[in-house]
């Protein structure tokens, strides 16, 4: 199938894959109760867990990101920040996602770290997500199986909710300062991350968790 029908086709898939799996979990649960087929119940009710957990690692992550960058820029301005969030956002999301063993990423195609670049498994997802803010559609929350099934990949769009993002991800010209702008380019000489806007798909969580971790907590 040529790249471009897969994408759409993903990108419908993930507008209703939220509800629909939603209701599905339901259907199935229902008549799993019905036939006490357990494994069924079982499978429905791991795929709304997964759902909840990545729904709560990503909420989680976002507060602590959110807090933890504006506390920096007060206590050491933009640029300051900028250093910051080199050396300490991805221990923050390790130790975030490690209540669940999960792992735990957000992936760009137009990335500053160039670890984070989408792998196999999130391309198709992150492409189905800007298939959609492109086209205007609202995109839900995803969840893939992988890795023979006992992995569940939960994603979800990132976009960018305020003018305090444009400080490191705006136009270079107007939003982002001459100071930080030289700090981007130094620490990051292949960063794709600016030129951005308010509402603008920055990327998309990509939450791995373990299945057994997700039985776990049922
Ligand atoms: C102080 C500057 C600064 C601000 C403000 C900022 N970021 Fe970033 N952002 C960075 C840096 C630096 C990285 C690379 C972090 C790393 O090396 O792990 C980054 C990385 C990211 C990534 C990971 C993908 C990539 O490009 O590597 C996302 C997603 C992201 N930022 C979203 C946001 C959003 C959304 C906001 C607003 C809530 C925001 N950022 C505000 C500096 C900033």
């Amino acid at each position: 199938m040529n790249k471009k029908i897969q994408i759409i086709l993903l990108a419908i898939a993930l507008l209703t894959a939220c509800d629909d799996n939603r209701r599905i979990n339901r259907e199935d649960y229902e008549s799993g109760r019905r036939d006490r087929e357990v494994r069924k119940v079982n499978e429905a009710e791991v795929t709304q867990k997964a759902f909840e957990m990545g729904d709560e690692i990503s909420t989680a992550a976002q507060q602590e990101l959110m807090a933890t960058l504006t506390k920096v820029i007060e206590e050491s301005g933009v640029a300051g920040a900028v250093e910051f969030c080199n050396l300490e956002a991805l221990p923050l999301l390790e130790s975030v996602g490690q209540k669940y063993n999960a792992k735990i990423r957000r992936v760009s195609n137009r990335y500053r770290n160039p670890n984070d670049r989408p792998d196999q498994d999130e391309e198709m997802l992150l492409s189905a997500y800007e298939y959609n803010v492109d086209n205007d559609i609202k995109s839900e929350p995803n969840i893939q199986k992988i890795e023979n099934d006992q992995v569940l990949l939960y994603t979800k769009a990132i976009t960018i909710p305020s003018q305090l993002c444009l400080n490191c991800h705006g136009d270079p010209e107007s939003d982002i300062a001459p100071d930080v702008l030289a700090k981007i380019n130094q620490l990051y000489p292949q960063d794709k991350a600016t030129g951005h806007t308010e509402g603008d798909l920055r990327g998309m969580w990509s939450i791995r968790l373990p299945k057994k971790e997700v039985i776990k907590n049922l």
